[in-house]
């Protein structure tokens, strides 16, 4: 279920089923944009990160395993430790353990993080995030960086989850306007990707690079894409039909979803 309060709005659970579709969420965005560290930023030159909004852990997980430095130290940091593996650590045989905190990145981070990180990951804040909050996220996460360290920051646009050859089921436009118009009732923000490229740019950051991802021309992802929408669909569109009027209840939006 979806949680909204006066401080803080998530348009997403955060029970097993969603922890199970975060991890496979990641292996597929891994896959779409072919790598998980952009090859833009040196691997070789990194030896702290931070990754904010971590959820599960997963992208602190796996990028430990493909950066050269094996004594690369890493954190998280989640407003929730909901999906955290128990002790808040992600434990790895023979290496260090992957330490977890809870902390609202629209504060300020504590000031032994300042200045600690070559590099600071954020992925896939839209369901949390309204429009003014990027600013205040960057800034704070602009404190983590060393000088001249590096942000990586990934985001979905909520218009583009279609395909160019296989017209999208009207049943499925309708649930994806649902998500976008709850996400706008809420303040929060569906067309992200733009929005994180101008602050990073109203933001002083140099050498900044866009890169876009899709399923478009690449029939071997097209099976493994749709099924990522419905799962997307299927943890966002219940609580948005109940921000919207469309659905009393998320068991009633549920039902509405299984439908299609
Ligand atoms: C969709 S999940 C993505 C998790 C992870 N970044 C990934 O890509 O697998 C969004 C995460 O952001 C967290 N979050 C939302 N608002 C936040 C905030 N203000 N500060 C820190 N984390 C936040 C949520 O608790 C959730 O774990």
């Amino acid at each position: 279920m979806g949680s909204i309060s006066d401080q803080s709005v998530y348009l997403l659970s955060r029970d097993g089923a969603e922890t199970e579709r975060l991890n496979n969420q990641h292996r597929f965005l891994v896959e779409i944009s072919g790598n998980i560290l952009h090859p833009s930023i040196p691997a070789k030159n990194i030896t702290a990160v931070a990754d904010l909004g971590t959820g599960t852990g997963i992208w602190l997980e796996d990028i430990a395993n493909c950066l050269p430095n094996k004594s690369v130290y890493l954190h998280g940091f989640d407003i929730s430790p909901a999906q955290y593996p128990s002790g808040s650590e992600i434990h790895r045989p023979g290496r260090n353990p992957i330490p977890l905190s809870v902390h609202d990145a629209l504060h300020p981070f504590p000031v032994e993080h300042h200045a600690r990180y070559d590099l600071v990951h954020i992925r896939l804040l839209t369901a949390g995030l309204k429009y003014a909050d990027y600013a205040t996220v960057l800034a704070n996460a602009r404190d983590l960086l060393k000088p001249n360290g590096y942000l990586q920051w990934e985001e979905v646009d909520h218009t583009a989850f279609c395909t160019d050859s296989i017209p999208e089921n009207p049943a499925i436009t309708k649930l994806r306007q649902s998500v976008i118009e709850a996400m706008l009732k809420l303040g929060l923000w569906p067309f992200a990707p733009q929005h994180v490229h101008h602050q990073l740019a109203a933001g002083g950051f140099r050498d900044i690079r866009r890169a876009t991802y899709t399923t478009i021309d690449r029939e071997g992802m097209r099976a493994i894409s749709q099924k990522w929408v419905a799962g997307v669909m299927r943890a966002l569109v219940p609580a948005s039909m109940v921000v919207t009027g469309e659905a009393r209840d998320e068991r009633q939006a549920k039902e509405v979803v299984e439908r299609n």
